[in-house]
């Protein structure tokens, strides 16, 4: 099923920056800014402009990447009203425990993981199953750059600008049977590039695994992310095909995915299975169902600090309502 994103998430068109100007965009902002220029530019522009790139030197992308981000659709959906996360903190604070637990691990570690070559396994209840490599996953589809914001369980969150291509569009691509209920993920397991899988300590049964309802798959926000701040993907941000669900806790949005199969029944998914009390299958961000151990009511937008918290009131869905009809009649406490 497909519902349409209301008009009010869609950046209109003369928002949407060409590409000539976005690539001109880092020598104009070289120059100095009268502050009246800067309130009329687009979100992205200024996030540019208050030093969201400082310090960082982009990755070398593969080509695959490069063709598809000439012609990319910049700013298809913006988050009104708020400022981009510095690229630095994006990349720097972390949770992927492939890597270790500690926030700065993905970042000292992912490096030496290989991304390239890459496939993908599609199998269950699809016509089209197969292993396919990333060039032919991402060929027939066209990049969108949309900014999110990312709430994680743990009550902090962020707004990144991400690449990519919606889900549902990979998902007609392999044409799911009418058998197919639920979509589940896998991460990749390499114990010797990913060190948190030899650790002895470690309470995930890896593969990392998550899942989604069909439906839910198919909503238009749900995103295939091959990109970040208009650059490829760094490996600690999951190198280099994941999944952004922004209604969701950032648990769902699983990274470096190796397999998508299309299953009748609702998979067992990591977080669930480690602690069912704590984390269900929806994890829908939702500020009046609150985590055991702590309040979901608000969050820390990093980058956060001692003296300026930066604390805010966490939305229903993230700010997302327009994926409420998706849990008509559910009781969301329950399910949550
Ligand atoms: N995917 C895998 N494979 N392993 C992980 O540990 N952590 C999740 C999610 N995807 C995780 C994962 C959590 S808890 C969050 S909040 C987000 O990734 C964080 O994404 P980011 O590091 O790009 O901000």
């Amino acid at each position: 099923m497909l519902i349409r994103v209301p008009p009010s998430s869609r950046a209109l068109e003369s928002e949407v920056t060409p590409e000539s100007v976005y690539l001109s965009r880092r020598k104009l902002m070289q120059g100095s800014l009268a502050l009246a220029a800067m309130a009329a530019m687009p979100g992205w522009a200024r996030a540019e402009a208050q030093g969201a790139y400082a310090d960082v030197e982009p990755a070398k992308a593969p080509g695959w990447f490069d063709e598809k981000l000439a012609h990319a659709h910049w700013q298809a959906i913006t988050a009104e009203g708020e400022s981009i996360t510095p690229f630095k903190d994006a990349t720097h604070y972390n949770n992927f425990y492939e890597f270790g637990t500690g926030k700065g691990d993905p970042a000292a570690n992912a490096g030496k993981l290989q991304v390239e070559p890459w496939t993908v396994m599609v199998d269950g209840e699809v016509g089209k199953p197969g292993r396919y490599s990333i060039e032919d996953l991402v060929k027939p589809h066209a990049f969108e750059e949309r900014i999110y914001r990312l709430r994680c369980v743990e009550a902090w969150s962020m707004v990144i600008p991400w690449l990519g291509f919606p889900l549902a569009d990979l998902l007609k691509q392999v044409e799911p049977t009418s058998a197919a209920r639920y979509v589940r993920f896998e991460t990749l397991v390499d114990r010797e590039h990913m060190p948190g899988q030899r650790s002895g300590f470690s309470l995930i049964d890896w593969p990392y695994v998550e899942g989604l309802r069909l439906d839910e798959a198919m909503h238009p926000l749900a995103f295939m992310v091959v990109g970040m701040y208009g650059r490829v993907l760094p490996n600690q941000n999951g190198a280099p095909l994941r999944l952004v669900v922004p209604w969701k806790y950032g648990f769902k949005s699983i990274k470096s995915i190796v397999r998508i199969s299309l299953v009748d029944e609702a998979p067992k998914t990591t977080w669930e299975r480690i602690a069912p009390n704590e984390y269900g299958f929806y994890a829908n961000v939702n500020p009046q169902v609150d985590h055991p151990r702590w309040s979901q009511a608000t969050e820390r937008r990093l980058p956060s600090g001692l003296f300026s918290p930066n604390v805010i009131d966490t939305r229903m869905f993230n700010g997302y309502e327009e994926v409420a009809d998706l849990y008509a009649g559910m009781d969301l406490a329950r399910y949550y």
